[in-house]
């Protein structure tokens, strides 16, 4: 048996076409679950669910795009029909999409990072609760940022959506801690994906004692998170970074 057993369990992890998702998708599936792959590019979430039946698991990968409720509503729907129910949701799909000082920045890529980062897990979370419910209990990890705590000069939109991502955490933790559901944050810390190749010595990737990781090194905290007993923590943030930058 997997150190993390996920026997039984049905997972939906959005932005799992590539980077973090990707790596949480095929781990979840690794100790058991059947993962529903959810992200915009079909090629991309089709080649994890390839990974996924390579290792003897089961897939489905599910094109949607998050800051689409209806479509959000749908993808739920769907994985409820062809998996029986969901009881573990990773809302990873994120993106920064509007850097630079605020007087410069572009209002329209500083809406779609809200967008993706804020609403589009808003409405995951939304059309995940009834599911979760249905099974008695369940989890929710959100995919947070150091950004949203500690805040980064350039970068306002994603710390801004980040931020009140950690506050929904906590509501959404508050709502649902009776109904046996935990909602925790994820805070990967600096990670090598086509989010961060950019990103250059003058940013966290550039500090010398920070730990800079693969996809694969979120896996075991995102495994820890899904499998902790329904008393287990709620409302918490946990993080991979080694220090408060
Ligand atoms: N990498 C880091 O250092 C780091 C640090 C802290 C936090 N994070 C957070 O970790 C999460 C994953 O980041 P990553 O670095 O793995 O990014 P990534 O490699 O760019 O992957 C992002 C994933 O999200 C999907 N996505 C983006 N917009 C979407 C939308 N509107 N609807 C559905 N799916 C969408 C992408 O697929 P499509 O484009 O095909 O939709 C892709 O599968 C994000 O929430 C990010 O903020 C990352």
């Amino acid at each position: 048996m997997h150190e993390y057993d996920l026997t039984g369990k049905v997972a939906v992890v959005t932005g799992a076409g590539r980077g973090i998702g990707s790596a949480i998708a095929i781990g979840y599936a690794r100790a058991g679950a059947r993962v529903c792959c959810a992200a915009r590019t079909a090629s991309e979430i089709d080649a994890t669910v390839r990974q996924i039946e390579a290792a003897g698991g089961e897939g489905l990968a599910h094109a949607v795009d998050v800051t689409d409720r209806q479509a959000v509503e749908r993808l739920f729907e769907q994985v409820s029909r062809v998996f029986g129910g969901v009881d573990v949701l990773v809302a990873n799909a994120g993106g920064n999409m509007a850097t630079g000082p605020i007087e410069d920045s572009d209002p329209e890529a500083w809406q779609a990072t809200i967008a993706v980062n804020l609403l589009g897990v808003f409405y995951c979370i939304r059309a995940a609760i009834p599911c979760l419910q249905r099974r008695g209990g369940g989890t929710i990890i959100t995919l947070g940022s150091g950004m949203g705590h500690k805040g980064r000069s350039g970068h306002s939109a994603y710390c801004c959506a980040k931020a009140a991502l950690w506050m929904l955490t906590r509501v959404s933790a508050q709502e649902l801690w009776e109904s046996g559901i935990s909602v925790n944050e994820l805070i990967p810390g600096p990670v090598r994906t086509r989010a961060t190749q950019h990103q250059g010595a003058d940013s966290v990737f550039g500090i010398q004692s920070e730990w800079v990781k693969a996809p694969e090194d979120v896996v075991p905290l995102a495994l820890f998170l899904a499998t902790q007993p329904a008393q287990g923590p709620t409302a918490q943030s946990f993080s991979l970074m080694r220090r408060d930058n």
